[in-house]
């Protein structure tokens, strides 16, 4: 068991999860960890490092003889490999199109995965991803399902001025056999297709409330 809290909020892309949980975090006090930003990282640094993404051995072996450490700044994940800051390059379209390769490679989710249940050993997280609930901590209580219908998800990537599949990517990420997105059978769903990001979060500490890790007075 984890001794400190970790709130889990998964969903598929473009569901709003990640402005959702920053906005939490900053709320609670809480560190915010991107999950999906990891993923993206390592896809970068394959990429642009000509490594074929559909090669779990080769992608291994880049990652064996690179440095990823992860850290914090402003209450945030971050990640630098052999030093280098990715973050510049995380919504490209190269790693954009080949994330869920390289997220469905084991060897790559093991070294991940330990790295974000590091984040827990000594702070309160708010931590957003696909299987954060099910399989990185699966014992925590405070577990969230953050969807929004197809046509909105579609609606909120475009206006971030990303023209990626995230149908194909979903279908990929729901379908793959290392840790698919599943919805954890004791997470509390919300449909965030008609809420803004205040609505959703404010639906989270309602639920917090009632599982009692908040306050009932909470503001
Ligand atoms: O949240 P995002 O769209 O930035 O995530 C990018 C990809 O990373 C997503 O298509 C699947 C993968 N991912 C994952 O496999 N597991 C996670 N916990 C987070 C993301």
């Amino acid at each position: 068991m984890n001794e400190h809290v970790v709130i889990a909020i998964d969903g598929p892309a473009a569901s709003g999860k990640s402005s959702v949980a920053r906005q939490l975090a900053r709320r609670l006090g809480y560190i915010y960890v991107n999950t999906g930003a990891m993923y993206r990282a390592v896809t970068w640094w394959a990429v642009s490092k000509d490594v074929p993404v559909n090669d779990p051995v080769r992608v291994q072996q880049l990652l064996h003889f690179t440095s990823v450490e992860c850290g914090l700044a402003d209450g945030e994940s971050t990640m630098r490999l052999d030093g280098i800051d990715p973050a510049a390059h995380l919504v490209d379209e190269a790693v954009n199109a080949n994330v869920s390769a390289i997220s469905s490679i084991p060897d790559v989710r093991r070294l991940l995965v330990g790295k974000q249940r590091a984040y827990a050993a000594d702070q309160d997280v708010v931590m957003e991803g696909r299987d954060i609930g099910s399989v990185v901590f699966p014992d925590t209580p405070y577990k969230f399902y953050v969807d929004a219908s197809p046509e909105v998800r579609a609606l909120r990537r475009a206006r971030q001025g990303l023209a990626d599949s995230i149908s194909a990517r979903d279908k990929f990420d729901s379908s793959r056999r290392n840790s698919p997105l599943i919805i954890a059978e004791d997470a509390h769903v919300i449909d965030s297709s008609s809420l803004t990001v205040d609505g959703v979060v404010g639906e989270i500490i309602g639920r917090l409330k009632l599982k009692g890790l908040l306050p009932a007075d909470y503001l």
